[in-house]
């Protein structure tokens, strides 16, 4: 079973993501964290964002499993692919048709081991239900009012006190992920679009984990 799960920075993804892989006993794939990756090296090794060449000569190196992202073999910390810095490269470098072909390959792949060896993977990014995963079995798409979802990102990163400056970065990067060319955020046709933000955590989890289980059970009656 593959179920996509798309949305916009601070819409719940990675949380809602992450509980409902455990409930339904899959595995999570975090995408974001391969462009998040990237631009870390990019950064580090101080390369220029718009060389494409260059990005996509690291990006054959990455490696994505539900234990996160490989470089080379060795394991990146997801403590180093959270900072603002490297937010807002990821979204730079995230803009690159190229890039974004090698990385959806390797998420690609992910996903088949994860099929093939846990019986599937909840798979978190912009562009799961409508690249990526075209075939997911549920796709999801997550929303919030770009008011509650800066709030949500001050409060997980503990600076309340930079609300004002999250939430400007926020727009920004919203801005640049839905207006590019590659591969723009937007619902698959087929998506359940769900505005969380009023939802508890729980009740997103639990409508998605519903969600599911129905279309799991419709799959095997088929079958
Ligand atoms: O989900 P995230 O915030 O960790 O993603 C970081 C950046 O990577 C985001 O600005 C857009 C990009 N991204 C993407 O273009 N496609 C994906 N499937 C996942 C992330």
């Amino acid at each position: 079973m593959l179920v996509a799960i798309d949305g916009p920075a601070g819409s719940g993804k990675s949380s809602a993501a992450q509980a409902i892989a455990g409930r339904l006993g899959l595995v999570n794939l975090n995408t974001g964290a391969t462009y998040r990756a990237v631009a870390l090296v990019a950064l580090r090794e101080e390369m220029d964002l718009g060389n494409e060449g260059a990005l996509i000569a690291v990006a054959a190196r990455m490696e994505l499993s539900a234990d996160g992202v490989s470089y080379g073999g060795a394991h990146i910390l997801e403590d180093a692919l959270r900072s603002p810095e490297v937010s807002a490269a990821a979204s730079k470098v995230s803009a690159h048709p190229g890039l974004r072909r090698v990385l959806v390959e390797r998420q690609r792949d992910a996903a088949r081991k994860a099929e093939v060896s846990g019986g599937g993977a909840v798979v978190e990014g912009r562009d799961i239900g409508t690249v990526v995963l075209p075939e997911a079995d549920l796709k999801i798409f997550l929303s919030a009012s770009a008011e509650e979802r800066a709030r949500r990102r001050a409060l997980q990163t503990g600076r309340e006190s930079e609300l004002e400056r999250i939430s400007k970065a926020m727009h920004n990067r919203d801005k640049r992920d839905s207006e590019r060319e590659a591969s723009p955020l937007k619902p698959a046709p087929d998506a359940v679009v769900l505005d969380t933000t009023s939802l508890s955590l729980e009740s997103v989890v639990s409508r998605v984990v519903e969600l599911a289980n129905e279309r799991r059970n419709n799959v095997r009656k088929s079958s």
